[in-house]
């Protein structure tokens, strides 16, 4: 599609050569549909992103979409069919279903994709965490027969493909296995040890005992009492001995047995660290508890999507954002280039989710989304809490009204003059920067918006007249 919104007119022409010109947000003619909405609060992002909102739902057809990942429930315009997530809606989506696309796809990147998502919270996962992880997750898609060189095995269906949930278990299982399993022998085969060395001990002492009374000697009656009182009679201690020995060598028997594929050594190895195994899964738990990583999408029967996303603390805000951006990068880059608006992703509190690693998705949607069709409308309180290279890559700035404290800031950042910035009153006149294509280095201009535009020009008449 190609989408064509009137934010306004020039001021500066309408005031000084008394003439209307009007600003467009227009696809087709700027070299990239990426807008950035800033201002402090209150000064109208939410009410300019629901009026672009408005104008392109009008435009999207079946083969176009548009997804709005709402914070504060203020986006929900008349067209879209909103979702709220929550662990109570229960709805969401996997971050470990395989991509199945050859060059891009596959299991070590669905594991790379999801260790990086991971690592986007708050607290990094630690080297060794990462690596026992990767080891995890290989094993569990193996096991389920999803394997890296065998490409068909990616296609597998979703709901035979393995959950956080079936991580978890898979993690449990393992720390069951590999350390509890060996644990055990080791704990028995100590306990055979005390065992043995106790009887010896009080057969021993019962042989002195014998010799010293047909010597006539006394007997030290104290010592046999307390070696009887720790370790029970020599028949009892024998009994227990016969029963763990039995127990322990069932237990070798079965350990021997298992060992199916040669590789049991391997994996003790890989999975001995318990303290790192317990806490992927005290994190991975963590992660599941926001109840929004099943396989469960949520039933959107319309292709403007509005994903209510406030009942999700910060991290888990994140999470979400990431992975369902990714995966519209994945499915726009696989249908490859146009020079059409296939999805529109709007993000507002953008600053939120921003980072300045230019792997984030953000960044990679900032630069090379437009190839693919995608627009990215952001709106955030301070344009200074974006990187130098989205900025760059965003052509379409408007900037609402900021706080006279940021003014300094504002003018090294974006190059805008400091009379734009006095020019600016919130919901009246804002200031505007568009790159268009074959246009050199835009200047920000003030605009007057459409819905203040007639009482701007009626002022104007009436100074003239006076
Ligand atoms: N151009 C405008 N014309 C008339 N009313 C407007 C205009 N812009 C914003 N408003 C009104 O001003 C109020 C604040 O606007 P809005 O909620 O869009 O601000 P915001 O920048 O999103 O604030 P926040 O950062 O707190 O989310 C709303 O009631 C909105 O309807
Ligand atoms: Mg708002």
């Amino acid at each position: 599609m190609r989408l064509q919104h009137k934010f306004g007119i020039d001021q500066y022409a309408a005031k000084q050569q008394g003439k209307t010109t009007e600003v467009i947000y227009d696809s087709d003619a700027m070299i990239n549909p990426h807008v950035l909405l800033a201002g402090s609060t209150g000064t109208g992002k939410s009410h300019q992103l629901r009026e672009l909102l408005d104008r392109a739902s009008m435009y999207i057809d079946g083969d176009s979409s548009i997804d709005i990942f709402d914070v504060h429930a203020e986006l929900d315009i008349g067209q879209a069919s909103v979702v709220k997530y929550s662990a109570q809606t229960g709805y969401g989506y996997n971050p470990l279903i395989i991509n199945p696309d050859v060059h891009s796809g596959g299991v070590l990147n669905s594991i790379n994709n999801f260790i990086r998502l991971v690592n986007t919270t708050t607290v990094q996962l630690g080297t060794k965490q990462q690596a026992t992880l990767r080891y995890l997750m290989i094993d569990l898609y193996a096991e389920r027969g999803i394997t890296e060189d065998n490409v068909r095995s990616w296609r597998m269906a979703y709901e035979k493909q393995p959950s956080i949930q079936d991580l978890i278990d898979f993690t449990r299982t393992k720390v069951l296995t590999t350390q509890f399993g060996t644990d055990s022998i080791a704990t028995n085969v100590q306990s055979i040890t005390r065992l043995v060395k106790g009887i010896r001990r009080s057969k021993l002492h019962e042989a002195a005992r014998q010799k010293l009374s047909v010597q006539g000697h006394a007997v030290n009656e104290d010592l046999s009492a307390e070696e009887a009182a720790d370790q029970g009679s020599v028949e009892e201690m024998e009994s227990q001995l016969d029963k763990l020995n039995e127990k322990t060598e069932n237990m070798f028997q079965l350990f021997l047995k298992g060992l199916k594929t040669g590789d049991e050594l391997d994996v003790f190895f890989k999975y001995n660290n318990k303290e790192v195994m317990m806490s992927l899964v005290e994190r991975l738990t963590t992660i599941n508890s926001a109840g929004i990583f099943n396989h469960n999408p949520p039933p959107f029967d319309s292709n403007v999507r509005c994903h209510e996303i406030m009942s999700l603390g910060d991290d888990f805000q994140k999470l979400f954002v990431y992975m369902r951006l990714e995966a519209i990068f994945r499915e726009a880059r696989d249908r490859g280039h146009t020079s059409e608006i296939r999805y529109i992703v709007v993000l507002d509190e953008a600053h939120k989710f921003f980072k300045d690693e230019s792997d984030n998705i953000i960044n990679i949607i900032a630069k090379e989304g437009r190839k693919f069709g995608i627009a990215l409308w952001c709106a955030s309180q301070s344009p200074t809490h974006f990187s130098e290279e989205f900025l760059i890559n965003t052509a379409c700035i408007v900037l609402l009204g900021i706080h006279s404290s940021y003014w300094d800031m504002a003018v090294k950042r974006l190059r805008i003059k400091l009379d734009n910035l006095k020019w600016t009153k919130p919901k009246k006149v804002v200031s505007i920067k568009m790159q268009l294509k074959g246009a050199s280095d835009p200047q920000f201009r003030s605009v007057v918006l459409a819905s203040y535009e007639s009482e701007f020009l009626a002022e104007i008449a009436q100074g003239r007249a006076a």
